[in-house]
C-alpha cells in the first residue's frame, strides 16, 4: 500500500507512531507529512532524525498553498494516516480549514475519497501523558474535542486510540472490508 504518514505537533503518541511507521515500511511505500509544530516537538522529543530516515514533506519548506497536497487528489496515496493527531489539526479538519499542511492534506483526502485514519491524542475524558523530559502528567481534554471526534466519525473518517491499531486496520482494508474503512 501507498501510505501517507502525517504526524503533527504532539509529543503524546508520537513514539509509539514512529515505531508503527518502521515497522509498516517493511511491507508499505511510506511518506512522511511532517507538521511545522511536528518538526519542533519531534525534536525535543529527541526523535527527528528518526522521521527524517522517511521520504518526506516538511510543512516548513512549504509556502501558502501546500501543492503536495495535491497527491492525495491524484490517488497517489491509498491512505492517510495522521498520528500523533493534535486537537488543533483534529479540530480544522473537521471544521473544513485547510490552512496548514495536515490540513490541507486531510481535506483533499476526504473530498478525493481517500480513506482517513487519526489518531488523536485526545480521544478520551483523562489522557495520561509525558513530557520532553520524562515527566508524567494529566491532560484532560475538552468537550468540543471530542465532540470533534464524534463528528469526524459520523463523516466515515476512522479514528483508533493507539497507533498500534494502524497495521490491522490498513490490513482489513486491503482484504476489502469496507465497513472497517469506507472506501466510498
Ligand atoms: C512539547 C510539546 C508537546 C505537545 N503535545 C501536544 C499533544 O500531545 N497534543 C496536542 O493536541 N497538542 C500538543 N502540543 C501543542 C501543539 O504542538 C500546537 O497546538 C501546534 O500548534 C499544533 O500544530 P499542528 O496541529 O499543525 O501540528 C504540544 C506542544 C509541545 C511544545
Amino acid at each position: 500500500m501507498r501510505i501517507a504518514w502525517g504526524i503533527s505537533g504532539a509529543g503524546h503518541l508520537l513514539k509509539e507512531s514512529i515505531e508503527v511507521m518502521e515497522t509498516l515500511s517493511g511491507k508499505h511505500e511510506v511518506k512522511v507529512f511532517l507538521s511545522r509544530a511536528g518538526e519542533e516537538v519531534a525534536r525535543m522529543y529527541g526523535v527527528l532524525e528518526q522521521i527524517g530516515d522517511f521520504p518526506i514533506v516538511r510543512e516548513s519548506k512549504q509556502g501558502f498553498a501546500f501543492p503536495p497536497c495535491g497527491a492525495f487528489n491524484l490517488k497517489r496515496f491509498d491512505v492517510f494516516v495522521i498520528s500523533p493527531a493534535t486537537s488543533n489539526t483534529v479540530a480544522k479538519i473537521r471544521l473544513g480549514i485547510a490552512d496548514s499542511l495536515l490540513s490541507c492534506c486531510a481535506s483533499q483526502a476526504l473530498k478525493s475519497k481517500v480513506p482517513l485514519i487519526l489518531v488523536p491524542t485526545d480521544s478520551k475524558h483523562i489522557v495520561e501523558t509525558r513530557a520532553p523530559n520524562g515527566q508524567v502528567f494529566m491532560i484532560y481534554p475538552r468537550k468540543v474535542d471530542l465532540e470533534h471526534l464524534e463528528a469526524l466519525r459520523d463523516e466515515g473518517v476512522i479514528i483508533l486510540e493507539h497507533p498500534k491499531e494502524v497495521p490491522r486496520t490498513l490490513e482489513a482494508a486491503k482484504e476489502g472490508v469496507r465497513r472497517v474503512i469506507k472506501l466510498d
